[in-house]
This record gives C-alpha cells, structure tokens and sequence, in this order.
C-alpha cells in the first residue's frame, strides 16, 4: 500500500508543488486545506479534504481515515503588511491551528512532521550570512508566529517523541516546470512576480525603498522538501535526537 502524507496547506503555492514531488516520490499526498488562500484546482495529485487547521474534530476524521506516515506543514497566514496590522490573526492562524495540529498529529501516532517555516524568523542581520545558529529576533507577527510554532515542536520533540524537520526559506521563486501547478497569491506580495507583472505591463511600475538584496530559492532546489521527509525517517533509525533544523538558501 502507497505510504500517505498529511500535506496541509496543499492547494496553496508551494503546497502543491510539495505534492507534486511526494507523488514522483512515490507518497500518495493528502491535501488539508480550508481554501483561505489556496485554489481547488492546484489539488491535482492526491486527495483533497477540505477543513480548518483550528478544526479539530475534521483534523481528527481526516488522520483517522487516511492514517498518513507523516506530516507537511505549509498551511499558513503569511502576509508581513497584514500581520503588522492584525497580530491576532496571525498567532491564532498560525500558533493556534498549528497548535491543534500537532497534538492531532500526535494523537495519531504520527510522529513525522516536516515544517515550512521562513527566514522571517531572523529579522534583520545587516551584513551577516544567515545559518541555522543566527539568532532569530522577527520584527513582526508574522515571524514570530512561526518561530513560536517552532518552539512548540522542540518541546513536543522532547516531551513526545516528535521528530520535526524545519525549513527557513527565504523568497520562494518559479513555478512546475510542467506548468501543473504555479503561482497565484492574491494579492501579490512576492519580488519575482510582482518583477514580471511590472514587466508584462500589469502594474504601472514597481518601487523599491532602499536596497534589496533578495536571496531566492527555486522549486528544484524545493523538492528537497520530500528530501525533508525522508530525512525524518532517517533520523527515526539514526539519531538519538527527536529534532532537527534543515535550512535551504
Ligand atoms: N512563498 C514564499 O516565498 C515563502 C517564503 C518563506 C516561507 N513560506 C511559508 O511556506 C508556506 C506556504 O507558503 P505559500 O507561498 O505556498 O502560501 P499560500 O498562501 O499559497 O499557501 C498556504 C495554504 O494554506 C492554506 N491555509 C492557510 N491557513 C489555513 C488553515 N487555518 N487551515 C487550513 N488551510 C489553511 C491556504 O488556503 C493556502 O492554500 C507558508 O507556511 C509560508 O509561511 C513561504
């Protein structure tokens, strides 16, 4: 029988490219998705079910009726601009449902859990090369939503067994190279895109306050993702630890 991941999140950008590759992987991936900023029609390589990560009565129908043998995590609220303005919809979309989401996880039994956290966890570190062991100081909601989603999963690591893999991205960039699945944020945030609209005539121009130096992470280097989980099983077998951090620049 086909190995099934729980990909929540997957009828969003880099959800959906996730599921591509679990699927050429050889996974069948569930999508867990309440639409909020995600499309139907990106669901194109596994089930869909559709619920709210804060739901945990469906999360616990969905685990009981697909037992999958991990966990994804993509699902999020992820706009700097709206954080600043509604911090509360940030730690409750993101801290909350993805507080429920873990101990439906591991009520489970599930203990394989990939998360896709963002380099917004730093801040600012003017002048310095970002690693793993950078201390992370996030200057909105939004980062630190997702640095306190992953202290929750250092201490259900200890307390629990759960073993959790994290990726920091900086600015995700391109799109399936099949054309299966792309992207489609409404409304637009992102550099690469907003580039090509000013570029295609779509936005009058595009302005930029002070200088950038944007580090980009394309989808060939984002299939590593299913790379994230077969890193947990191989932690599952070799390393005493229950927790690791992976990063992708
Ligand atoms: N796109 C980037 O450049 C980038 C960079 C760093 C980190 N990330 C992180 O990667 C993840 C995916 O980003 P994306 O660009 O694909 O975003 P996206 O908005 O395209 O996808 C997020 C998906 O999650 C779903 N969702 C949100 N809240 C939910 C909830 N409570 N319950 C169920 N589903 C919910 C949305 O409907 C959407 O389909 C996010 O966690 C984001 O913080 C993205």
């Amino acid at each position: 029988m086909t190995d099934k991941v729980l990909v929540t999140g997957g009828a969003g950008y880099i959800g959906s490219h996730a599921c591509k590759a679990l699927r050429a992987a050889g996974f069948e991936p569930v999508t867990y998705d309440n639409l909020c900023t995600g499309w139907r029609q990106a669901v194109k390589f596994g089930p869909f079910e559709q619920g709210d990560l804060l739901d945990r009565t469906r999360l616990d129908e969905v685990f009981a009726r697909h037992q999958p043998v991990a966990v994804m995590h993509f699902a999020a609220l992820s706009q700097v601009g709206e954080a600043m303005r509604e911090p509360g919809k940030y730690w409750r979309g993101n801290v909350s449902a993805s507080l429920s989401l873990i101990e439906a996880t591991l009520a489970a039994g599930v203990r394989n859990f990939v998360f896709s956290s963002t380099c917004a966890t730093y801040g600012d570190h003017d002048g310095v090369v970002l690693d793993e062991t950078t201390a992370q100081t996030p200057l909105n909601a939004y980062g630190a939503s997702k640095r306190a989603i992953e202290d929750m999963l250092k201490d259900f690591g200890a307390s629990d067994g759960l073993r959790a893999v994290i990726f920091r991205y900086f600015n995700v960039a391109g799109a399936d190279p099949d054309a299966e699945v792309g992207e489609f944020h409404q409304p637009e945030t992102h550099l690469v895109p907003l580039i090509l609209d000013a570029i295609d005539g779509k936005r009058a121009a595009l302005t930029i306050h002070g200088s950038v130096v944007a580090e980009l992470m394309s989808f060939r280097d984002s299939r590593r993702e299913s790379g994230g989980l077969r890193a947990c099983h191989e932690q599952a077998r070799t390393c005493p630890l229950p927790y690791d951090q992976l990063e992708i620049l």
